[in-house]
């Protein structure tokens, strides 16, 4: 037996899966974010690790003997996150998550400094890790005088699983302190972000051992002793592995609270300008592009809170086929945007209005501009020479039938939808440690899932769309030029 962790933004999953990788039994836990001022975004890790001891005393209830089995655990968790330790390994201050824009003057400043680009291959956007350190330099000096180690979501879990200070190279890769090419901590980009080597966790392959469950947790759940924990990844990577896209051209299009367009790459092939993210993947040897959007389902769930509706029921208001753009035109930069625009400033909007404008309306509008938003990402990675040629769709927004049409007919895309519930990260996170614990290969383990649906573009809509995304793509302009 094997664990997958998955900590996501709005919660933590954990599923059991047996040596052949097939899911035996989950569990899941939520807790949120703070936003104690505009921007900010903010989560205690008290609450990631009260969420796995209840999820692991979930599984218990049910599955003792499974648990008794277990040689693997893997992490997958969002991105870009800081969590501060001192040197009795206490948490300093709250973790900085990845959609909290409070650092963005410091990550143009860092962005701008020569030679940081090209060594860690990406753009520094405001949700990485390395700028919100310096705001913290800045504007909580004794927190950052206090830090000894520095640690993503995921590799504060691996430490409290094994005691261990270790990441995987794939989240290492949204500091904008890694060489992404070279797989290590970068001298120059520490300096550049006036951190030093001794803050950082050891780097690891995802699919790698990292250490071994502590034997106090290993009790308190059940576990055999020398429980491996191995490397992990972020949530992306994690999720790539999970729906098997290892190799050049395997790709998933992700509808969680951001929108990712994923592509495996064999190489490391950079284009910082396209504001694509080019990451090392999960495993050794490979890397990944995406393109990211930070609103996805957060548009819908904006949009719930704005009209008193469930995001599920407005949802529903949609038939499940579409039938050409509407009139109203979405723009779902709520919380800025990186993939194309790297603009942490601009904001959303509604244009086209109508007296008879409902509900109905703006759920459709909402979509297609996500969906537009995604053809924008795809249309960065095309442009580093990445040609997707295989593409699942993940994700809780994937459950809306509508949606995936729209996004097919949009960009193009076929999209698969497996058939297993939606088990992404937390099922790579699973495969990333069945290998770490049998020294399994990673090409045997991460497989395409089986494929309950595939939906295609409809070509009857394809020009109704192209038009409306260019509409889309002027809108911006438009708007950047007077807000
Ligand atoms: C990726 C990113 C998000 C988070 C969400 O760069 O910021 O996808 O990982 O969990």
């Amino acid at each position: 037996m094997f664990l997958g962790l998955d900590l996501g933004t709005s919660g933590l999953r954990a599923l059991l899966v047996d040596g052949d990788g097939r899911p035996v039994a989950s569990a899941s836990e939520s807790f949120s974010a703070h936003h104690p001022h505009p921007g900010w975004s903010e989560q205690d890790p008290a609450d990631w690790t009260r969420a796995l001891d209840a999820a692991m005393a979930q599984l218990g209830a049910e599955h003792a003997q499974e648990l008794g089995a277990i040689r693997g655990i893997g992490v997958s968790g969002h991105m870009h996150g800081a969590t501060l330790l001192d040197a009795q390994d206490r948490v300093i201050r709250p973790c900085i998550l990845w959609n909290d824009t409070r650092s963005h003057r410091e990550a143009a400043a860092l962005d701008a400094t020569p030679g940081v680009r090209e060594t860690s291959g990406n753009i520094v956007f405001p949700g990485f890790t390395a700028p919100k350190l310096l705001w913290v330099e800045e504007e909580e000096p004794d927190h950052f005088a206090a830090a000894a180690k520095v640690l993503l979501p995921a590799a504060y879990m691996n430490w409290h699983l094994t005691g261990e200070y270790f990441s995987d190279m794939s989240d290492a890769s949204g500091t904008a302190w890694l060489d992404t090419g070279a797989r290590d901590w970068s001298a120059a980009l520490l300096e550049a972000g006036h951190m030093r080597r001794d803050q950082m966790p050891g780097l690891v392959e995802g699919s790698d051992a990292g250490g071994t469950l502590r034997p106090e947790l290993a009790q308190r759940w059940g576990l055999p002793e020398g429980v491996v924990v191995v490397g992990g990844g972020g949530d992306n990577a994690a999720s790539a592995c999970g729906v098997g896209a290892l190799k050049e051209g395997e790709g998933f299009v992700s509808l969680g609270t951001s929108g990712v367009l994923l592509a495996a790459r064999d190489g490391f092939a950079p284009l910082p300008e396209s504001a694509v993210h080019t990451f090392c993947h999960a495993v050794p040897g490979r890397w990944h592009q995406m393109g990211v959007i930070l609103s996805a389902t957060d548009s819908l769930n904006w949009l719930g809170r704005a009209t008193g509706e469930r995001p599920a029921d407005l949802s529903a208001m949609l038939p499940d086929r579409i039938a050409g753009p509407g009139r109203v035109r979405f723009l779902p930069y709520l919380s800025g945007e990186r993939t194309p625009h790297n603009d942490a400033d601009i904001r959303g909007a509604f244009l086209g209005l109508g007296q008879e404008t409902g509900q109905e309306d703006l759920t459709r509008a909402v979509m297609e501009g996500v969906a537009y938003a995604l053809m924008d990402s795809y249309a960065a990675i095309r442009a580093t020479g990445t040609e997707l040629t295989s593409v699942l769709a993940i994700g809780g927004g994937s459950a809306s039938r509508y949606w995936l049409e729209l996004i097919a007919t949009v960009t193009g895309l076929s999209l698969d939808l497996p058939e297993q519930g939606d088990f992404g990260a937390a099922l790579g996170a699973a495969r990333l440690a069945i290998c770490g614990a049998t020294g399994a290969d990673p090409d045997s383990v991460m497989t395409r899932p089986a494929v309950r649906e595939t939906i295609a573009p409809r070509a009857d809509l394809t020009d109704l769309y192209a038009a409306g995304y260019d509409k889309y793509r002027a809108t911006y302009q438009a708007i950047r030029a007077i807000q």
